[in-house]
C-alpha cells in the first residue's frame, strides 16, 4: 500500500463502526492482506488470526475457490433484481443451504448481514401470527446480555445497554428473560456449564406477565457470543424449546456466530439437538468474503404464510441485494470447502486440545473466568475499578502488537480462530495471549 492510501485510511473520512475513531487514527491498526491463518499489516507484520476476522472467516483467509466463483459469477451476471424476478443461482444456493439445516427448516430468505437476518426473522414471526389470525401476538422476547445486531428490532430484543443507550425509544412490545451467566456455580466450566437449565423458566415469568397469547417469538443466541461467550447450560435450550412449544411461541435461534462449524457441527441446533422455528445466519455463510445473511424458516411457518391467493405477495419485505449473485456464488463455494475439508466438524476434533490450551490461561494474572465450547474460548479479566473494558482493550492492543488478532468484548477476551487452525497454532495463540495478559497486568496492575 502506498503512502497516500495509508494517509487516506487515517483521515476522518471513514467513520469506523464500533470504534473510538479519534483514538484509532492516533494509533491505527491496518491490515493489508491475508492468507490461511494469518493477516499481514500495512507495515509488513504477520498476525495470527485468533478471531476469524470477526467470527466469520471460518475457512481461513484467501480461499481461491471463493474468489474465483465470485469473479466468474459477476462476469456472467453482475446483478439480478430479486423482487418478482430471480436467477437460478439463488435457488441453487437456497437448496444447498437447506441441505445443511435441521429437518423441518425448509426455506431460506436471503439478506445481507446478521442484523438484517434478525430484523427479518422478527418480522416473519409477527407476520406468521397475523397470517394465522392471531394478530395480537406481537411481543418479541429477547434475553439480557444478548447481541442481535444493530438494527432497531435487533437492539430492541438485544440485551446490551451500550447498543441501545443513544437511540431513544425502541420497539415497545419487547421484553427480556435473564441471561445464563452464573460464575458462582459455573466458574471455569469446561464446555457447557452444568448449572442453569432452570434459567429457561424465566420465560414463564414473562408469559405470566404478558400472556402467551400476545407473544410472537423468543429469540436467543444458542451460545451468546459478543457478550463474552456464554455457552448454554446443559438442558437449557431443550427447556426453552419445551416452554415455547407448550405456549405456542416461536423459537428463533440467532446462529450468526454459532453456525457453520463454529461449535463443531453445521449449526448449534444440530450440536444441541434443538430445532428452532426460525434461524438466522450470516458471517461463516460466505466465509466473510461477500456480505450475506439468511433466515431459515420452518415448514409450518412457510406453509401458514403461503396459503393465500397465489398472486398475493406473502411478505412485504426484502432487500435490493437479497440473493445477490456474488453472494450466492461465494456461499456455494464456501459450503463446498466446509464439506470437502471436513470443517463443519473440525472444531469437535480439536475441542480437547483447544479446551486444555484455553483453560491453561487460568494461571495468568487477573483472570477471573475461562469458558469454552467448540472452537470458541473466552478469558474474562477482572475489570479495573471505574474503567470497565480498559483491561480488555489493553490486552487486545498488546496482543496485536505481538502479532495476534483477538477480540475484546468489554473485559472478556474472545477467541474464535478459523477452523483450519493447527494444534501448534492453538498453542501459539494461547501462549501469546498469556504474554499479553502478563504485560498488561504489569502496566495496569
Ligand atoms: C448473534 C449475532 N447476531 C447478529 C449479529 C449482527 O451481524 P452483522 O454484524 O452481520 O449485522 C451478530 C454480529 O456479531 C451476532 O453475533
Amino acid at each position: 500500500m502506498d503512502e497516500a492510501s495509508v494517509e487516506g485510511a487515517l483521515s476522518p473520512a471513514w467513520w469506523m463502526p464500533f470504534t473510538a475513531n479519534r483514538r484509532f487514527r492516533a494509533a491505527p491498526r491496518l491490515l493489508a492482506r491475508a492468507e490461511g491463518m494469518y493477516y499481514e499489516t500495512t507495515d509488513g507484520r504477520r498476525v495470527l488470526d485468533g478471531a476469524a476476522g470477526l467470527w466469520c472467516v471460518n475457512l481461513g483467509h484467501g480461499r481461491a475457490a471463493i474468489a474465483e466463483a465470485v469473479r466468474e459469477t459477476l462476469t456472467n451476471l453482475d446483478y439480478a433484481p430479486p423482487f418478482q424476478m430471480g436467477h437460478p443461482l439463488a435457488f441453487a444456493a437456497a437448496e444447498r443451504l437447506i441441505g445443511l439445516l435441521p429437518a423441518g427448516l425448509d426455506s431460506v430468505f436471503f439478506v445481507n448481514s446478521g442484523s438484517e437476518a434478525v430484523d427479518t426473522a422478527l418480522k416473519i414471526a409477527r407476520a406468521y401470527w397475523a397470517a394465522r389470525g392471531e394478530p395480537a401476538r406481537v411481543w418479541l422476547i429477547g434475553r439480557d446480555r444478548a447481541y442481535h445486531g444493530v438494527n432497531f428490532g435487533g437492539i430492541s430484543v438485544g440485551g446490551l445497554p451500550t447498543t441501545r443507550a443513544a437511540f431513544g425509544p425502541l420497539l415497545a412490545e419487547t421484553d427480556h428473560i435473564r441471561h445464563t451467566h452464573d460464575p458462582a456455580r459455573n466458574g471455569f466450566a469446561r464446555g457447557q456449564p452444568t448449572h442453569g437449565a432452570e434459567f429457561a423458566d424465566d420465560l414463564l415469568r414473562v408469559i405470566a406477565e404478558r400472556g402467551a397469547e400476545r407473544i410472537a417469538a423468543v429469540i436467543v443466541e444458542p451460545m451468546a457470543g459478543s457478550t463474552g461467550v456464554l455457552p448454554p447450560p446443559v438442558g437449557y435450550l431443550e427447556r426453552l424449546r419445551a416452554i415455547c412449544d407448550a405456549h405456542g411461541i416461536l423459537l428463533i435461534f440467532d446462529e450468526v456466530i454459532t453456525g457453520f462449524g463454529r461449535l463443531g457441527a453445521r449449526f448449534a441446533a444440530e450440536r444441541f439437538d434443538v430445532t428452532p422455528d426460525l434461524m438466522t445466519m450470516a458471517k461463516g455463510l460466505t466465509n466473510g468474503a461477500v456480505p450475506m445473511g439468511a433466515v431459515a424458516i420452518g415448514a409450518h411457518v412457510r406453509e401458514a404464510m403461503q396459503q393465500g391467493p397465489p398472486e398475493a405477495i406473502e411478505l412485504f419485505h426484502g432487500y435490493t441485494y437479497s440473493g445477490h449473485p456474488a453472494a450466492c456464488a461465494a456461499m456455494l463455494a464456501a459450503i463446498q470447502i466446509y464439506e470437502d475439508e471436513g470443517l463443519f466438524t473440525r472444531a469437535r476434533v480439536l475441542e480437547g486440545h483447544w479446551r486444555e490450551a484455553v483453560h491453561a490461561l487460568r494461571q495468568a494474572p487477573n483472570v477471573i473466568d475461562v469458558r469454552d465450547i467448540g472452537l470458541v474460548g473466552a478469558v474474562e479479566l477482572a475489570p479495573i475499578e471505574g474503567r470497565p473494558g480498559a483491561r480488555g482493550y489493553d490486552v487486545f492492543t498488546r496482543a496485536f502488537a505481538n502479532g495476534l488478532l483477538i477480540r475484546a468484548t468489554g473485559d472478556t477476551i474472545a477467541l474464535s480462530p478459523p477452523l483450519i487452525i493447527g494444534r501448534e497454532q492453538i498453542d501459539a495463540l494461547t501462549a501469546g495471549l498469556a504474554d499479553a495478559i502478563v504485560e498488561s497486568s504489569k502496566a495496569l496492575g
